[in-house]
């Protein structure tokens, strides 16, 4: 095993140390100097404090007896990390041993406990996307809690909704579920619904307008870019999957390391205290990214909750924005005392909330070893050691979910003469490095950091390690009876070609975070563009110009180009296995030997040239400054704009075939709650919040002398020395337009989401989706809204809004299937009310299902008929 953490402290430190301490922002949050031209941030203060959903009262009401006893220094442990490496997760709060409350261990990753072992390395966010199955969905999102609580993990930082996917190459789209709010908010909802049924706390993240990995941070020279995002595709796109986020009741948020508007997201008062904490009536707590925290009392006004992991500008030198300096902001009167009370009210009630209060296990795992023994504080150097590393298998049957998952995914593009399924007696060649294993070892690369052999993940820390891994080799060896492999990319001279030979051709696309460069991409697909790695356009066409029947095989992080070999005619059938993770041989040969129909569909469009895009999703990068990265193209990204454009994509968004045929049927329409006015019922009044002594808490609570331990060093602490000599006789500059009367209440607020009347359902379409084919297979029915021109704004012609799956459906067998849509669902953001609009009465909503973007066979007019062509 390596010796601790070296690998981990070498590939985070590596950007770390280029990096220089970013301004604390107190006075410039809402630089206008800065900001492109017409867009900034403007204030919104104070934090609306917690506790005022019903859903959250009694988690609220037991918080307040215990934030209500505890001493400054108290509440300032439970807001800032610990530090750098200083416990055994990659972030834990400080605790609270006088009224129970542990170091709360916040780990990655959204498909699996990263940096662990016994543990279940699911298939990532796009490839559940890409299954289209709410119910799957959940049961990963449980089983990934049921991970995290196994190994004492408070908080599992994920699921990941942010990046969307509006740049095709963006490093960490594959994070999340695909490129369209509605796919992503279902995707995430469901994990954090699945993940907290456990009591783990999800992290949903990141916010916001977090679409590419390079120069998201600042460095010496430039500062982490800006999104410009106008206020409509704010709420139409990115904030979208937040939204559903919180109505799915998720604990907790993480911030973007970016800017919107030239505001810093974990110190945006626009962004938290106003969207965030108010129109979406959020509860939980809000954290930074790792060291993505870049002030002290401007954070905290601003609405951030917790530090994460803890260090200032520059780590492991002991300090913080906050620990000591915060108890010190609210000792000299800079940070409202009843702000600090909500931070660590709004932590203690979530821990309430998930039952975390009771038997939850303490961590039994490090992230910084693999190792039984080792420092317990590593990033002290001198620290004391211990038994670090439990080895407890948390993996259940979890393998089941993993496999389905990676095998409800799997999405079939083009099936020429039912080439597809195999048979196990079929002659077949198999090429490609990504049919076979690492050959430097399963694991071998700290953080998913290469592309060698099956490509199960990105990279970055949005990963786990493999326990194990079903190489599509292995699979089909131990199905096929006659194949031959070469495990190359280059494609062998000799192979011997007779003409009942099928040639599978395994090719991949890689990406993922910033802070590790694979092949020359540094995150981002600069160098690989959207091609396959590794010359997989050469494999294929070489491989199509011997044999005459090809199968495709593709594992991919996003869009990839196939115009130089689709039309070949020996490419008989192309298969899109996303990202697998552990079961990716198994889950393929359950598909392609025709155990199972495929079922998969895609959550992007493939496009026929990255020319199509628009110039607006390009890759920024800049030598010096900060990026203005301005989202011109507003509402329309991938299948929005494709459509808009008049552009014939390659495959459409949705697209997926089966081995069996469908047919809808039957469709009917009917009201449910009536859409009688266009903006929603008023908004309910927000319930009381619980109340605190607002008095500035006695210096001595903070005082180094009342700590009754050994400190640790560079351990961060909420203490100081001689406290006493603080006062509250200066007052801080606050930021323009800071106030601490409550804001007035935004109408579209109301409940966790949102205003309640915006998620009534207003129609539920019907119908019946027949097997009419020959096999056993699933189909989806997806769900696509046109809204009428009356409404007054430009609107993508065809969004999805709902989809449903089929059971496994026998020949000849039918399902009824029924889509709800809500009012939300039928609406536009009003810009100027500030409220979502409806057509009245549903005037003129076209309401579409089918099989993809592109193939809609259903048609429900609202006032009309529905008729399927
Ligand atoms: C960003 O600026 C745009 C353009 O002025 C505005 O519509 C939007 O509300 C701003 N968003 C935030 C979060 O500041
Ligand atoms: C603080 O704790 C004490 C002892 O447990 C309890 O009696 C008291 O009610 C608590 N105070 C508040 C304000 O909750
Ligand atoms: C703050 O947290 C540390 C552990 O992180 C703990 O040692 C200390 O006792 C805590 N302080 C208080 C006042 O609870
Ligand atoms: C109070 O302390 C904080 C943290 O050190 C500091 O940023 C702030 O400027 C101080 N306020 C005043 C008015 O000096
Ligand atoms: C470790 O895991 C076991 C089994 O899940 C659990 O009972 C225990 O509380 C955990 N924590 C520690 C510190 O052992
Ligand atoms: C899951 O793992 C168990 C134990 O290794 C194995 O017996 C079982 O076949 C696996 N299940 C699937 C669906 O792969
Ligand atoms: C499919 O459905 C349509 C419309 O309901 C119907 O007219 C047609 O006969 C069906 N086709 C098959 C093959 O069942
Ligand atoms: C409020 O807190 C201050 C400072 O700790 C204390 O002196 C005062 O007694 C408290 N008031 C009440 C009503 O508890």
């Amino acid at each position: 095993m390596a010796p601790w953490a070296h690998l981990a402290l070498a590939s985070v430190f590596t950007p770390l140390l280029l990096a220089s301490p970013v301004p604390d922002e107190s006075e410039s949050t809402h630089s206008h100097k800065r900001a492109a031209e017409g867009y900034d941030s403007p204030p919104y203060y104070p934090t609306p404090p917690g506790g005022w959903v019903p859903d959250w009262s009694e988690a609220y009401s037991k918080a307040h007896d215990l934030v209500s006893n505890m001493t400054l220094a108290e509440k300032v442990n439970l807001t800032t990390g610990t530090g750098f490496f200083m416990g055994p997760c990659v972030g834990q709060t400080g605790s609270v041993p006088r009224l129970g409350i542990p170091n709360l261990c916040l780990q990655d990753s959204p498909l699996g406990i990263r940096n662990s072992d016994h543990n279940t390395a699911f298939p990532p966010g796009i490839t559940v996307g890409a299954t289209f199955n709410k119910d799957l969905m959940y049961e990963r999102g449980v089983a990934l809690g049921e991970e995290a609580r196994g190994k004492g993990v408070n908080v599992l930082l994920g699921p990941s909704v942010g990046a969307l996917g509006r740049k095709p190459r963006g490093g960490r789209n594959w994070e999340g579920f695909g490129a369209d709010p509605t796919l992503q908010a279902l995707g995430g909802a469901q994990t954090v619904k699945g993940m907290q049924s456990t009591g783990a706390i999800a992290a949903i993240k990141h916010y916001i307008g977090n679409e590419q990995e390079m120069h998201r941070m600042s460095s010496i020279v430039t500062k982490g870019y800006s999104s410009n995002i106008d206020d409509r595709t704010l709420h139409e796109l990115y904030l979208w999957p937040f939204a559903e986020g919180v109505r799915a009741g998720v604990g907790s948020l993480m911030t973007a390391y970016s800017d919107v508007n030239s505001s810093s997201c974990s110190q945006s008062s626009k962004l938290l205290n106003g969207i965030l904490k108010d129109e979406l009536g959020f509860q939980g707590f809000v954290m930074t990214d790792w060291l993505g925290h870049y002030s002290g009392v401007a954070s905290a006004i601003a609405g951030l909750d917790m530090s994460m992991p803890g260090d200032g500008a520059v780590p492991l030198f002991g300090d913080s924005y906050w620990g000591s300096e915060l108890s010190r902001s609210v000792l000299n009167g800079s940070v409202p005392v009843d702000r600090l009370n909500d931070m660590v009210q709004r932590i203690v009630a979530t821990w309430y909330k998930y039952g975390q209060d009771k038997d939850y296990p303490l961590p039994n795992f490090s992230t910084n070893t693999q190792d039984k023994e080792g420092p317990l504080y590593p990033g002290a150097l001198f620290s004391p050691s211990g038994v670090v590393n439990q080895f407890v298998d948390v993996t259940s049957n979890h393998n089941i979910t993993a496999r389905a998952v990676a095998r409800e995914a799997i999405t079939l593009l083009k099936n020429d003469m039912d080439i597809l399924p195999l048979h196990s007696d079929d002659s077949l060649k198999v090429f490609g490095t990504d049919a076979g294993r690492n050959p430097d070892g399963l694991n071998s690369c700290a953080d998913q950091g290469c592309n060698k052999g099956v490509l199960t993940m990105g990279w970055g820390s949005g990963t786990a390690r493999l326990p194990y891994l079903i190489t599509p080799q292995e699979a089909i060896s131990s199905i096929a009876k006659n194949a031959e492999f070469h495990i190359t990319d280059k494609f062998p001279s000799g192979v011997t070609v007779s003409p009942d030979d099928i040639a599978l051709v395994f090719i991949s696309a890689d990406s993922g975070e910033n802070f590790i460069t694979v092949e020359g991409n540094p995150g981002d697909r600069t160098k690989a563009g959207l091609n396959a790695w590794h010359d997989g356009d050469e494999l294929v066409k070489a491989a199509a110009e011997k044999f005459s029947n090809v199968v495709v095989i593709v594992h991919t992080v996003g869009p990839i180009l196939m115009e130089e070999w689709i039309e070949l005619k020996s490419v008989k059938a192309v298969v899109v296995a996303h990202l697998p993770g552990q079961e990716a041989g198994n889950s393929l040969t359950d598909v392609i030997f025709g155990d199972y129909s495929p079922s998969g569909h895609m959550p992007y469009t493939i496009p026929r040239s990255e020319d199509d895009y628009p110039d607006s999703v390009d890759l920024i990068s800049q030598p010096f400054g900060q990026i203005q990265d301005t989202y011109t193209e507003g509402l329309y990204i991938d299948y929005r704009h494709f459509i808009k454009a008049n552009l014939t994509p390659r495959y459409a968004f949705g697209h997926g075939l089966s081995y069996t045929t469908f047919n809808f049927s039957q469709p009917s329409l009917s009201t449910k709650t009536p859409l009688d006015s266009a903006y929603p019922a008023a908004r309910p009044t927000k319930l009381p919040t619980p109340s605190y002594n607002t008095s500035i808490p006695d210096a001595s609570e903070v005082a180094w002398s009342s700590a009754k331990f050994t400190r640790i060093w560079r351990y961060l602490y909420p203490y100081l020395d001689k406290p006493e000599s603080i006062t509250a006789t200066k007052k801080y500059a606050y930021p323009e337009g800071y106030s601490t009367e409550p804001h007035e209440v935004p109408r579209a607020g109301g409940g966790e989401g949102g205003n309640p009347a915006l998620f009534e359902t207003v129609f539920s379409v019907q119908l019946e989706v027949r097997n009419t084919g020959k096999r056993t297979g699933k189909a989806v029915a997806q769900l696509y809204v046109e809204l009428p021109s009356s409404l007054g704004l430009d609107t993508p012609a065809l969004q999805l809004r709902q989809f449903e799956k089929t059971k496994e459906l026998a020949p000849g067998q039918s399902e009824t299937v029924t889509l709800h849509l809500t009012r939300k669902d039928v609406s536009v953001w009003d810009v100027v009310v500030q409220d979502w609009k409806a057509p009245v009465n549903g005037e003129g909503i076209k309401i579409w299902v089918g099989n993809s973007v592109a193939d809609l066979p259903v048609l429900c007019v609202v006032g009309g008929k529905c008729s399927v062509q």
